[in-house]
């Protein structure tokens, strides 16, 4: 029989709201008077990006990217594939990264540094979750939600095989079942 690889609740929505409305206050004053644009990457911030525009109190855009992870392939930054680039320029913008879940940093390392070539006025990063134990690229995060162990997480955008984004809640996730 399959088991059911969900886990119990391990920041219920209530928690996540509470601090996304923090975080969107925070945005909302260190940009004050500034061209801001929010970049979500897809598809796991895409929740998060949701909520947490509607507590940001300053005008501000929107845009996503979506980036091929490097699954299996040992931190090679070749690996990384953007499959969904910027609609609109970033050249002279305070960008801000919405990322669901900042692990490895591999991925928004290698992000970071292809941006830069735009020519932004800024690049930020806004994490809801920080898994900072499993760091291998040094990243800077203005803004984080939660500090995190190394445990899997659901819910809330984030997805094990595609499932469980649409969790109000985060779950922890058995990925060995
Ligand atoms: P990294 O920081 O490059 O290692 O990759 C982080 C990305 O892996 C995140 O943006 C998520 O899409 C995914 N990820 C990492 N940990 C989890 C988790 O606990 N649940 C769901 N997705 C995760
Ligand atoms: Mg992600």
């Amino acid at each position: 029989m399959k088991m059911d690889p969900l886990g119990e609740v391990y920041l219920s929505a209530k928690e996540i709201q509470g601090r996304v409305k923090e975080l969107g206050k925070m945005i909302s004053a260190a940009y004050r008077d500034k061209e801001l644009v929010l970049l979500g990457i897809l598809k796991g911030s895409f929740v998060f990006m949701a909520d947490l525009i509607r507590y940001i109190e300053i005008p501000h855009s929107l845009d996503f990217m979506s980036i091929s992870s490097y699954e299996g392939v040992e931190g090679s930054p070749e690996a990384v594939k953007i499959l969904k680039d910027l609609d609109e320029s970033i050249t002279g913008k305070n960008v801000l990264i919405v990322e669901d879940i900042i692990d490895t940093g591999l991925t928004l390392g290698y992000l970071i540094r292809h941006l830069e070539a735009r020519n932004p006025e800024s690049i930020r990063i806004c994490t809801l979750l920080d898994r900072s134990i499993r760091r291998i690229v040094p990243l800077p995060i203005d803004f984080t939600g939660f500090d995190i162990p190394d445990v899997f997480v659901v819910g809330y955008g984030m997805d094990y095989r595609q499932l469980y984004r649409n969790l109000p809640s985060l779950h922890l996730c058995d990925v060995r079942v």
